[in-house]
């Protein structure tokens, strides 16, 4: 009897349009390293973690388990890109945050910085507000396409090359989020 040839089966997470960046258990150590220097510079302040919607959720979900601090988390969410590749510079506040920032110490965590538009109005935005002090947590460092040149990411994860990258929060046109790492998608005009 002829056998059947074996049918590879694709699923969300091997597609083969992924070229897989960073594994899983790489970006969880990554991730500790982060949460123990915040600790450790952050140590006897009142911290609150500000999450940039949709990107930032796992990358904040992970990182305020690794800061061994009392800490509060608001969110906020700001358009950037839309459903597009490509950065429009225009930004406008979606989601604000939910509690008062006057004198109150900062770390906006963010998924990826890019051309940094998006930050840089939403830093200028919290200062505007009387925050203490605003710093920066960006899982993904994409400098080359980089506008906002003064732009400082005062804790980073990885630097990445200049191309699109899903995963582990990031999307493309909003798929991709709950990959588990994070990957180029080789082929955008696929997607
Ligand atoms: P910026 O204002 O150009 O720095 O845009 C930053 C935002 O664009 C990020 O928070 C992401 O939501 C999105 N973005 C930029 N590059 C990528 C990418 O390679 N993959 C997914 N989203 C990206
Ligand atoms: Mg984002």
């Amino acid at each position: 009897m002829a056998t059947e040839p074996t049918k590879i089966v694709q699923t969300e997470f091997t597609n083969s349009n992924l070229e897989v960046l960073f594994s899983a258990e790489e970006i969880q150590n990554r991730v500790k390293e982060l949460g123990a220097e915040i600790a450790r510079d952050y140590a006897g302040k009142k911290l609150i973690l500000v999450g940039v919607l949709k990107g930032s959720c796992v990358f904040l979900s992970d990182l305020m388990r690794a800061i061994d601090l009392p800490l509060e988390i608001d969110f906020m969410a700001v358009s950037s890109y839309g459903k597009a590749t490509k950065s429009s510079g225009a930004v406008q506040i979606l989601k604000d945050l939910s509690e008062d920032v006057l004198n109150q110490d900062i770390i906006v965590v963010e998924d990826i910085v890019d051309t940094g538009l998006t930050l840089s109005y939403l830093f200028e935005n919290l200062r505007v507000r009387g925050a203490n002090s605003v710093k920066l947590a960006a899982l993904l460092d994409k400098p080359e396409p980089r506008i906002k040149r003064d732009l400082r990411i005062d804790y980073c994860g990885f630097q990445v090359p200049n191309k699109f990258v899903v995963g582990y929060g990031l999307d493309a046109a909003e798929r991709w989020r709950n990959l588990p790492f994070i990957a180029v998608v080789k082929n955008p005009g696929e997607i």
